[in-house]
């Protein structure tokens, strides 16, 4: 079974980048699956997953854009039944803390018959340094619809961590791991702390919800500027102002602090202007 690749659905993504990293380190084989790896995954082509999924032993699920947009619970549905169906053992789902579709999902994927770790995830930093927040970093000024809100910011590299840990360890099946930061902070207090590691001024500006919707939809259009309206309206209400334990369930460890994560972006050059 050890000879088996790990699937890794969102390979090129933010968290799948780092768990094909963190796997081929520790000597797993893995297979990426995005739409241009070598043995493509499309979740729009469902005819793409059963050569996908052939021989894995485990997958990664990272759900594209997002679990809340319509059609996204019969894709996981579907895609369970068809890791079944080709003899994977595990999943492991990247879900979304506070959200409703997201936990819809789980559930599926909690009944699939598979063995599974859920991994729920904060909102991440590097929304700021590798998201769609990095350009509006660059122009000093990152409006969300989040009022004074405190988030408690997750650094993808632990949830990675975390997921490494439940795709290789089956002491973490049918576990919940609940990602966090180390602390709650509020946007204003992310852009401080940005502006600081990155040298030059970077503000928070609240918009509404309104507002957000119509600047979404020139960057991705009516579907996309209402679903990730709706995302907003439902996180961003204060109601995920909590921390929880599950990097120090899975992984024995506390989190990596948003102080590290701003120290690494800054060193890796994401925030540095144009000469
Ligand atoms: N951002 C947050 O704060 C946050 C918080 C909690 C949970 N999440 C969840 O994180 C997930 C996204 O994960 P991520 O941030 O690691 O990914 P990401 O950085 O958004 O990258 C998207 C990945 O999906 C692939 N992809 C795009 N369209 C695809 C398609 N049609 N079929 C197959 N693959 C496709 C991309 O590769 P190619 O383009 O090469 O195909 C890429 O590997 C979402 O489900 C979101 O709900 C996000």
């Amino acid at each position: 079974m050890q000879h088996q690749p790990i699937l890794v659905i969102g390979s090129t993504g933010k968290t799948g980048s780092r768990i094909v990293k963190l796997l081929a380190q520790k000597g797993f084989p893995v297979r990426p699956g995005s739409r241009n790896s070598s043995v493509p995954f499309d979740w729009d082509q469902p005819e793409t997953w059963a050569a996908a999924l052939a021989g894995v032993r485990a997958a990664y699920v990272s759900y594209f854009p997002d679990l809340a947009f319509p059609g996204a619970a019969e894709k996981i549905e579907a895609l369970t039944q068809a890791a079944a169906v080709a003899g994977v053992r595990k999943l492991v789902l990247l879900s979304g803390r506070g959200e409703a579709h997201a936990v819809a999902c789980e559930e599926i994927v909690r009944n699939s018959g598979l063995d599974f770790t859920l991994v729920r995830a904060a909102w991440f930093a590097q929304n700021f340094s590798e998201g769609y927040l990095q350009a509006p970093v660059l122009d000093g000024m990152v409006a969300l619809p989040a009022g004074d809100i405190r988030e408690p910011i997750a650094d993808v590299d632990d949830i990675a961590e975390v997921a490494v840990a439940a795709l290789t360890d089956d002491r973490h099946n049918g576990e919940l791991y609940e990602i966090t930061g180390p602390r709650l902070l509020s946007f204003s207090e992310a852009a401080a702390e940005i502006s600081a590691a990155a040298g030059y001024p970077v503000c928070y500006q609240p918009i509404t919800l309104e507002q957000f919707h119509d600047a979404m939809l020139g960057i991705g259009g009516p579907v996309v500027a209402d679903v990730f309206t709706e995302i907003c309206r439902e996180t961003l209400d204060g109601h995920n102002a909590y921390l929880t334990d599950g990097v120090q369930r899975a992984l024995g460890r506390e989190p990596r602090d948003f102080v590290e994560f701003c120290r690494n972006a800054a060193a890796s050059g994401v925030w540095k202007k144009a000469a």
